[in-house]
């Protein structure tokens, strides 16, 4: 479907924000899925550092490198080559100091193809934004509840519950707009303090992951959409198909077919000519008898 689809551009996500159209944003993080999510006309693809709970099996983001993320970055690439790519910069890749900011973010860009990269946090991370766009990379913020925090935020929780806990997502939000960011995703905060914060962005676009409607875009993970992480599934994340139960069942299919000899059947399998059959047997045969 999306075959003819231009290359999806900053101007592009300014534009469906002005004319007052959501904009599509999913995690991604394979070359399969990649592939799915554009032909679908999915607009921005995420290469969260999420990855590490839903592609590697660890119980947090905190161990994913920027190999790890490089190496899945240039795969998702690959499948959708006109989507919007984000790069999501990876625990202690940018929070040390500004220069390994940029040189990380750099990778993304030259090594992995992408469009923008994301790192977490307010204000105290404004510097490293700024010099990230001062490098002439684009960059998404994210505030709210911050995976690579999670233990300091006091766990998976609704963010900014409370008037002065929602100023101070306010006023970072501010900050990162001013330092340069694009755009800021906001992720588990109430619906109205992220409208205000999308009222208030004056060149900056609001993204909402269980954060309500009033946004410019939205953003999902994958593996929620399609039921295929098994440890939990949060209460924001709408279920479009439980694709894990359907490979599941064909898994329980191929052992049960395989043991009942059922597979392979012919269709799965090449056969060979009589004649060659034959002499294969000759020369086995002869072969034996040397
Ligand atoms: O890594 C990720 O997928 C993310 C989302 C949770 C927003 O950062």
């Amino acid at each position: 479907m999306s075959e003819t689809r231009k290359k999806i551009t900053l101007p592009y996500l300014f534009k469906k924000a002005a004319e007052g159209e959501p904009i599509s944003w999913l995690t991604c993080y394979d070359y399969p899925t990649a592939y799915l999510q554009e032909q679908a006309g999915v607009e921005m693809i995420l290469v969260g550092d999420s990855l590490g709970m839903t592609m590697l099996g660890y119980d947090s983001t905190l161990p994913v490198t920027m190999n790890d993320m490089i190496r899945h970055a240039s795969a998702v690439r690959r499948g959708a080559p006109t989507a919007f790519v984000v790069g999501d910069m990876p625990y202690m890749s940018y929070q040390p100091s500004n220069e390994l900011a940029v040189q990380n973010a750099g990778r993304f860009m030259a090594e992995a193809g992408c469009d923008a990269i994301k790192l977490e946090g307010g204000a105290a991370m404004a510097p490293r934004i700024k010099a990230i766009v001062e490098a002439g990379i684009p960059a998404i913020g994210h505030l709210g509840l911050t995976p690579q925090s999670a233990s300091a935020l006091g766990g998976f929780r609704l963010q900014g519950k409370s008037a002065a806990l929602a100023k101070k997502i306010i006023d970072d939000a501010k900050a990162l707009e001013e330092a340069g960011a694009f755009a800021i995703l906001l992720e588990l905060v109430p619906d109205r303090l992220c409208q205000i914060i999308t009222e208030r962005a004056e060149n900056c676009l609001i993204f909402s992951l269980g954060s309500g409607p009033h946004a410019h875009g939205q953003l999902l993970i994958y593996h929620d959409m399609f039921g295929l992480y098994p440890k939990f599934k949060p209460r924001m994340a709408k279920v479009y198909g439980n694709a894990g139960e359907i490979i599941q069942q064909g898994l329980a299919s191929y052992v049960e077919e395989v043991k009942g000899r059922v597979f392979p059947a012919p269709e799965n399998y090449f056969g060979m000519k009589d004649e060659e059959y034959e002499q294969l047997l000759q020369l086995l045969e002869e072969e034996d008898n040397d």
